[in-house]
């Protein structure tokens, strides 16, 4: 059945991307729509004490300048919606208080955009401060906090006995390894247009959104309206990688600035503001300490993490869940603490957790293995693991084994000396660093429609959203195997969140969780197919039994037959207009109760620093990964791709400073915070190997939007260290710490 699922088809939305027809959450137009700009605070704590709105008011076209004194008030002050990690702690306007740099305090509304972002200058606001704020991250972490849950999972782990475990070690390593704040900047920033009906009890929202059930859940809490009277709308998303996957306090306030000034508004944050109240990926200090014997066998395993959370809200960066599953040691024990701090929000980033905690984890082995002067590929292989030790269940399937063999045969890591510092090209010094990559499987439940149409064509339909994934195209991969149709006949609608509900789009789990609903849906409507031909009554199929037919390239056929029988466009026209339809609900099982489920790979990167001046090159990297199934082949390739640019970027170059004063991030920019351009990018080899897993769900598909950031940096820090000799823990590896 599946000829279909897995080829390498171009994107179906790629040509409406490219030239310019696909429209996005800030390109709608609405009659009579008018413009907010957010201000935001210039103070990481205190109280507002007083907004003088005259000047601003008094512009040309300001239709309202909305602050805590005048904006609506909201049921539970707004926090009806913040029930952390998902509803996030958000700022409505509902009081004085500032409790980060950044945070909204007022919204100018006006009839073009222009205006409302010149009347926002002319807006004076006088803080009262009471207190210092706590920005410095040294100040924080002395009295840390224990979360106790995050997201789901416990902050502590711990297993046999860590201090043993060293106590027996042969060699011990022990270091502190850290990790910069980092921001999402996809290339759409976050925008909203609102719009109330007359009535000011329904609201639409065109939102660019990881999650659209999300965003219409929150809005209707904020606003105490029923969930049915907030409509959703995002045909197209550019990009998320974490910063989407919640509704923001910029969300609501577009929403209730249209309900104060009675117009469509539309609020689009600008660049800088994509650093403020959006989330970021946390600043983590994270202490590593292994212990191993002199085979390499590891005896003990610590991990535990520190990192940077609000005042408003807890959020944990998960980043020593990775140790708690990654290697066989019997001593085992993690930690994670949270530093509270005047500072916005952090949220998921791409491989919350997993890419930081990835770096630290494999900078450490590295470490182990020099220490032990093995092989770190070596040293990994002695400590490879067959079943999850954290849990004691067998993996669903683990290939990284493989992963590891595939690599370095592509790599040529047997060329590699034990040695670092010896490798050279003139003034080129020349490393080969390795590490591993892994994040979770994850499945959530979802619904599909699938209504097959007078020219034989079907139109599937679920309330999921396509971050540029690709999940347009491989759910019409899907559906058409599925359905026995060619995919051109297939067409696959999502962002609306009236359509059958679907997860939001997060933790890689979209493909995992909407496919088997959309292939379940389509499976009931070819049985309708086949039914029909069997019960129409000018069917050459009449009355054959429903074993002996099957649907193929959009005909009903005996299955015995190559060609005949009744196409499927003659089988729906015949129906006059009836509608034939059918809709699926999948969900999960009990297969996480008896599996551990995760993806996993391998990377191999190879650098050339400067001797004189520490520049860092990365020729080439070389990632190889065991995903399960690949729904699309060049959809697949690229996200893998685009998971190993970023983790150059949070190698080599990524991360927010802050203010130290004043709490402000003072390189909030594309020009000041670093990502990779294609200069920085060399030669990036991606494989896959084969991996057939029957139990992560029927199509056997692992997630794989996050498991290609993990174990880049690490591999890139392990390379610069064999080049050179010089081991930075400290992220990004920039020329300035090597010489
Ligand atoms: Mo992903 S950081 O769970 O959007």
């Amino acid at each position: 059945m599946t000829n279909i699922v897995g080829q390498g088809l171009v994107r179906v939305d790629g040509r409406d991307k490219v030239c310019g027809r696909a429209t996005y959450a800030a390109e709608f137009e609405a009659a009579g729509m008018v413009h907010a700009v957010l201000l935001t605070s210039t103070v990481a704590r205190g109280r507002v004490e007083r907004i003088d709105t005259q000047a601003a008011e008094a512009e040309p076209g300001v239709l309202a300048v909305i602050t805590a004194r005048n904006a609506m008030p909201l049921p539970d002050r707004g926090r009806g919606a913040s029930q952390s990690p998902a509803g996030r702690a958000r700022s409505l306007l509902q009081d004085d208080s500032v409790s980060y740099n950044g945070e909204p305090v007022a919204i100018v509304v006006a009839d073009t955009l222009e205006r409302a972002a010149a009347a926002a200058r002319l807006l004076r606001v006088r803080y009262s401060q009471a207190s210092e704020a706590v920005v410095a991250f040294d100040q924080a972490k002395a009295s840390p906090h224990d979360p106790g849950q995050m997201q789901g999972r416990s902050s502590d782990s711990n297993r046999g006995n860590v201090t043993a475990g060293l106590r027996d070690a042969v060699q011990v390593h022990q270091a502190i390894y850290t990790t910069p704040i980092e921001h999402h900047n996809p290339m759409e920033p976050h925008a909203t247009i609102a719009q109330w009906n007359a009535a000011g009890d329904r609201l639409t929202v065109h939102d660019s959104t990881q999650a659209i059930s999300g965003s219409r859940d929150t809005l209707a809490k904020t606003f105490g309206i029923a969930t049915d009277n907030v409509v959703v709308l995002c045909p197209f998303v550019g990009g998320g990688f974490g910063c989407k996957g919640s509704s923001w306090s910029h969300v609501a306030l577009a929403a209730m600035a249209s309900r104060q000034v009675g117009r469509p508004v539309k609020l689009v944050l600008e660049r800088p503001q994509m650093f403020g109240s959006v989330g970021h990926r946390p600043h983590t200090e994270q202490t590593l300490s292994i212990g191993a014997a002199a085979d390499g066998q590891f005896t003990a395993l610590h991990h535990g993490v520190v990192s940077e959370t609000s005042m408003i809200e807890d959020w944990t960066e998960r980043s020593a869940v990775v140790s708690r599953m990654l290697y066989a040691c019997d001593n085992q024990s993690t930690t994670h603490r949270l530093a509270r701090m005047n500072i916005a929000v952090p949220t998921f980033t791409r491989a919350p957790g997993e890419a930081s905690g990835c770096f630290a984890l494999e900078c450490a082995v590295d470490e182990m293995a020099t220490l032990l002067a093995m092989d770190p590929l070596a040293l990994r292989l002695r400590n490879y693991t067959e079943t999850d030790p954290d849990s004691g269940l067998p993996f669903s399937s683990k290939s990284l084994r493989e992963c590891y063999r595939v690599g370095a045969e592509r790599f040529g890591w047997r060329h590699r000396p034990l040695q670092a510092g010896t490798l050279r090209d003139g003034h080129w010094r020349i490393g080969m660093g390795m590490a591993t990559a892994t994040y979770p499987t994850n499945r959530s439940p979802a619904e599909a429609l699938v209504r097959m149409m007078a020219d034989g064509a079907a139109v599937l339909q679920c309330g999921s959203q396509d971050l540029g994934t690709g999940t347009l195209t491989v759910m019409a991969q899907v559906a058409a195997d599925a359905l026995g149709i060619p995919v051109s006949r297939v067409r696959f609608e999502l962002g609306d969140s009236r359509m059958p509900k679907s997860p939001g789009s997060g933790g890689s789990q979209t493909a995992a969780s909407v496919a088997p609903a959309v292939q379940a849906a389509c499976l009931a409507m070819r049985a309708k197919l086949v039914d029909l031909a069997r019960t129409d009554g000018q069917s050459s199929l009449r009355d054959r039994p429903v074993a002996e037919l099957t649907v193929v390239d959009g005909w009903v056929r005996p299955v015995s037959a190559g060609s005949g029988g009744e196409s499927v466009n003659a089988l729906i026209g015949r129906m006059q207009g009836a509608p034939l339809e059918a809709r699926a609900q999948t969900a999960p099982g009990d297969e996480k109760k008896r599996f551990s489920m995760h993806a996993f790979g391998a990377v191999f990167a190879e650098v050339r620093v400067d001797d004189a001046l520490g520049i860092i090159r990365v020729p080439r990297i070389v990632g190889v990964y065991g995903v399960g199934n690949r729904l699309n082949a060049r959809t697949a390739h690229s996200q893998l791709m685009g998971g190993i640019v970023w983790g150059v970027g949070m190698a080599l170059f990524e991360e927010t400073w802050r203010d130290e004063r004043n709490g402000r991030y003072v390189n909030a920019s594309l020009a000041e915070y670093h990502v990779p351009v294609n200069a920085d990018i060399g030669d990036i080899d991606v494989q896959f190997v084969p991996e057939d897993d029957p139990h992560v769900n029927p199509l056997g598909v692992k997630g794989i939007g996050e498991i290609g950031i993990t174990g880049v940096a690490a591999a890139i820090a392990n390379a610069v260290y064999h080049a050179t000799g010089k081991r930075v823990r400290d992220l990004p590896v920039t020329l300035d710490k090597l010489i």
